[in-house]
């Protein structure tokens, strides 16, 4: 049998908060980390390009050996997810598994709302797609969801500016515009990857009834829901403890920004999507 690392995928840094996490939940296995960091933003992308680089991102796994990929990009998982697994796995290897991180969030969330009204924070991309609105509505059909883009904050992240006074301006604006469209709302969902790293500024600008929800959690106990209820699937998942860092932009610029998020030294290879097959 043939076994590989756990795949994690992002369109840059944001998806290390979903691994960091899942680290600390399951740190046995191997992690293999992917940041399309040349690429990145996604969260204004189209469709087509979102779902094609996603795909290529998806094939550069495999051929690496992951028989399973976690989609570490909300705008990933909004916007490519559902065809990747309906069209494409099937063709590609219908044993391998492709997942992502707005349905783990949407089938958590009930637990943090008293009010029953909701708020998700989230690129265009993701919002406009409306994947939380209809995922929820699903899950929880009594919860009122509103949802924000804010698409000044992954430039904010990318950039290192996340903790200067500047930052200060975009993270206040949109949680003021969310709150005034929904005033009942007590519980937001951070359904973007990188906006863990804003936390700090947000909590200061958030009503003391409010909980900002960072979803790396919930992701990381969802994947260990997901490997005891999938034996066959955990059994390819190899247990060294390891994580190996790609990039498809300049290491020495991703390691710098990656040990940040990661807390301890990051040595990222170069890697390209484009030429995959
Ligand atoms: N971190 C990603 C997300 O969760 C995407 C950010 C971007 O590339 O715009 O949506």
């Amino acid at each position: 049998m043939k076994t590989g690392a756990i795949g994690l995928f992002d369109s840059g840094y944001g998806g290390l908060t979903v691994l960091s996490e899942i680290r600390a939940c399951m740190p046995r296995y191997d992690y293999l980390y992917l940041g399309d960091n040349a690429r990145a933003p996604y969260g204004n992308r189209s469709y087509e390009r979102v779902y094609q680089f996603t795909l290529e991102a998806v094939k550069w796994f495999f051929d690496k050996g992951c028989h399973l990929v976690i989609l570490a990009c909300n705008t990933a998982s909004a916007k490519a997810l559902r065809t990747i697994q309906q069209v494409d796995l099937p063709k590609l290897d219908p044993d391998r598994r492709v997942l992502g991180v707005i349905r783990p969030t949407a089938e958590r969330i009930a637990r943090f709302t008293r009010s029953g009204h909701v708020g998700v924070l989230g690129t265009d991309g993701t919002i406009l797609s409306r994947s939380y609105e209809l995922e929820i509505a699903k899950l929880h059909p009594r919860l009122a969801v509103t949802g924000e883009a804010c698409p000044m904050w992954v430039p904010l992240v990318e950039n290192r500016e996340h903790d200067k006074p500047g930052a200060d301006y975009f993270v206040k604006q949109h949680l003021d515009r969310l709150l005034q469209r929904d005033p009942k709302i007590d519980a937001i969902i951070l359904g973007c990857t990188h906006y863990p790293l804003l936390i700090g500024k947000i909590q200061e600008y958030l009503p003391d009834k409010v909980t900002a929800i960072p979803q790396g959690k919930e992701v990381a106990e969802s994947l260990l829901d997901y490997l005891h209820r999938h034996p066959e699937m955990e059994v390819k998942c190899t247990k060294g403890g390891t994580v190996q860092y790609y990039t498809t932009d300049s290491p020495e610029k991703f390691n710098q920004m990656a040990s940040l998020f990661m807390n301890e030294p990051v040595d990222a290879r170069k890697t390209s999507l484009e030429i995959t097959k």
